[in-house]
């Protein structure tokens, strides 16, 4: 038998504005995404990437169909117990990094883990172990305004790691990014899915993002028009 699966979803429709102006971005997507597997999504841009990453990771509520997530069906629970539900199993990484200006590379990590109810000494050694793995631990005190854009990246990537997430979400994770930089923060989510055996659903244009994916899932119109599997070296 095949594992249960990370994620499910059955059916997803989403559709914006009312009357003539209604556009369905997503036009009922069935997808199974394995656990330990480095998923890629690909498409033109407007085709429905970021909304279906949204459906699938809470953030936003299909019209229609189910998403089941580590076996919860997480469209059900209520808006806390998502939101909790969120911060105990999922991590995010976007284009623009999404950091908090005021607050320093190690602080962004301690945050999180405040969150989680990690705190002093135990949240002090996760936060410098991640920067660690990112190779971060020399700007572990700077604030994101005097960070490169892969410094960046990389914060952003140590957040969404420092909770051992199991699925991971990255929207153009590399897009912002010169080419040595890209391949760097790729090569850190694929040794997510290696060394925590997590599950990344990546949205990207980038090319360079392929060799490091287990599957590529095209998007077109709000449909899967291909979905392949390749070995990854
Ligand atoms: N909140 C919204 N209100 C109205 N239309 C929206 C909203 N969010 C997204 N859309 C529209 O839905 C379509 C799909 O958007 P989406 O962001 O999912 O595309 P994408 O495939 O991620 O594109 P890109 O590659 O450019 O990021 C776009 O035409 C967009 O304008
Ligand atoms: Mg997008």
């Amino acid at each position: 038998m095949s594992p249960a699966p990370a994620i499910t979803s059955e059916g997803l429709h989403k559709a914006y504005g009312q009357g003539p102006a209604r556009r369905e971005i997503l036009r009922g997507i069935n997808l199974r995404l394995e656990p330990g597997e480095f998923t890629l999504c690909s498409g033109p841009s407007g085709s429905g990437k970021s909304t279906l990453l949204s459906a699938l990771s809470g953030l936003i509520q299909p019209e229609a169909g189910r998403v089941t997530a580590l076996g919860q069906d997480i469209w059900t629970l209520d808006e806390s117990r998502r939101e909790r539900f969120r911060l105990e199993h999922l991590g995010f990484v976007f284009q623009g990094f999404n950091l908090f200006s005021a607050l320093t590379a190690r602080e962004h990590l301690l945050l999180i883990l405040g969150y989680m109810g990690v705190r002093g000494k135990e949240a002090g050694l996760r936060a410098d172990q991640a920067l660690a793995e990112v190779d971060l631990t020399s700007c572990a005190h700077q604030r994101p305004a005097t960070l490169s854009g892969g410094e960046k990246q990389r914060v952003a990537i140590a957040r969404a790691l420092v909770k051992r997430p199991r699925l991971i979400f990255a929207d153009e994770p590399t897009s912002a990014l010169d080419r040595r930089n890209g391949e760097l923060v790729v090569a850190l989510l694929r040794r997510a899915v290696i060394r925590q055996g997590a599950t990344v659903f990546c949205v990207t244009h980038d090319p360079r993002v392929t060799p490091f994916a287990d599957r590529v899932v095209a998007v077109e119109d709000g449909r899967i028009v291909n979905d392949s599997r390749h070995t990854v070296n």
